[in-house]
């Protein structure tokens, strides 16, 4: 699907010179209207990724094909998605890793479930446990839109969570994400699920969640001291003398938390830091 001439029914978003992206499907024949004038689709269909194209009315557009973030950002959603900032530390902090057995709840609208897709790849399985059954059916497409088809590798499944048992599985799972309002329901099933050693993270959006999240992790005394942070990102303008942050930013989307599942009857090294209430 990459690195080759646009091909008619592929997508690809047209970028103008105030950076505005347009997302057309080509059709043999078709047309992209504005403002500005006409883009026959005739003169993406064949071109290479990254060639510019002018409307009748002389306004230049950038062609390339959507990224995974440009589709994340995009698509149609059910639940709020992952947001890439966060999506990236969860691949890298949660030692995502090619041939990885992952488990995630819940797929949402499946912003997660392709990032964990693409990093598990074919010899891995990311198994995606949703309670809702639209919320499932926007997963599914918004997956299977960016892979062509549902990947062979992936197991998308209707239920709840806390229901879930190792023989459902196959086994326990190296590492673990919940998306979720109430996590901390379920750490007996993350226990239970989670081989020992494996990396357990969840990613909550309230201070009230965090606290609730981190005493339940530490009272079951199987996983290690958890870590909690958040990512902020801030873009520069680099222009010059005008070269500064930017003036607005996405300030915050989550808190992520993150521990070890210990292995059986051991109980963590450390004593547990009573929180104050
Ligand atoms: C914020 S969304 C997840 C978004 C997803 N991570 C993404 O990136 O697109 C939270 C989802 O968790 C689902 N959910 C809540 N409790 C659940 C449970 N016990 N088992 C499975 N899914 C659950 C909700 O229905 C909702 O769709």
């Amino acid at each position: 699907m990459y690195s080759r001439p646009f091909q008619a029914g592929e997508k690809v978003q047209l970028t103008d010179a105030k950076r505005r992206h347009f997302t057309i499907e080509l059709v043999p024949g078709g047309q992209f209207h504005s403002h500005k004038g006409i883009v026959e689709h005739d003169e993406i269909i064949g071109a290479e990724e990254g060639t510019v194209v002018t409307s009748t009315l002389g306004a230049d557009y950038l062609c390339f094909r959507h990224l995974l973030v440009d589709h994340v950002l995009s698509m149609p959603r059910g639940a709020a998605v992952i947001y890439p900032k966060d999506a990236a530390q969860i691949l890298v902090e949660g030692d995502i890793y090619m041939g990885a057995r992952v488990l995630e709840a819940g797929a949402g609208s499946g912003a997660l479930s392709m990032s964990l897709l693409r990093a598990v790849g074919p010899e891995g399985t990311v198994f995606s446990y949703e309670v809702r059954e639209d919320h499932l059916e926007y997963a599914r497409a918004n997956v299977a839109e960016y892979f062509g088809e549902e990947p062979a590798w992936w197991q998308p499944r209707l239920g709840d969570f806390g229901a879930v048992t190792r023989e459902d599985l196959g086994g326990p799972v190296d590492r673990l994400i919940l998306d979720m309002v109430e996590p901390w329901h379920f750490i007996d099933t993350v226990k239970q699920l989670l081989i020992p050693g494996g990396v357990f993270m969840t990613y909550v959006a309230t201070v009230p969640q965090l606290m609730n999240i981190m005493e339940s992790i530490r009272e079951a005394k199987c996983f290690t001291e958890p870590r909690a942070w958040e990512t902020l990102l801030r873009e520069w303008k680099v222009e010059g003398l005008a070269t500064r942050p930017e003036h607005r930013m996405n300030a915050h989307t989550a808190f992520l938390v993150w521990t070890r599942r210990l292995a059986d009857g051991v109980t963590p090294p450390r004593p547990q830091r009573k929180a104050r209430r």
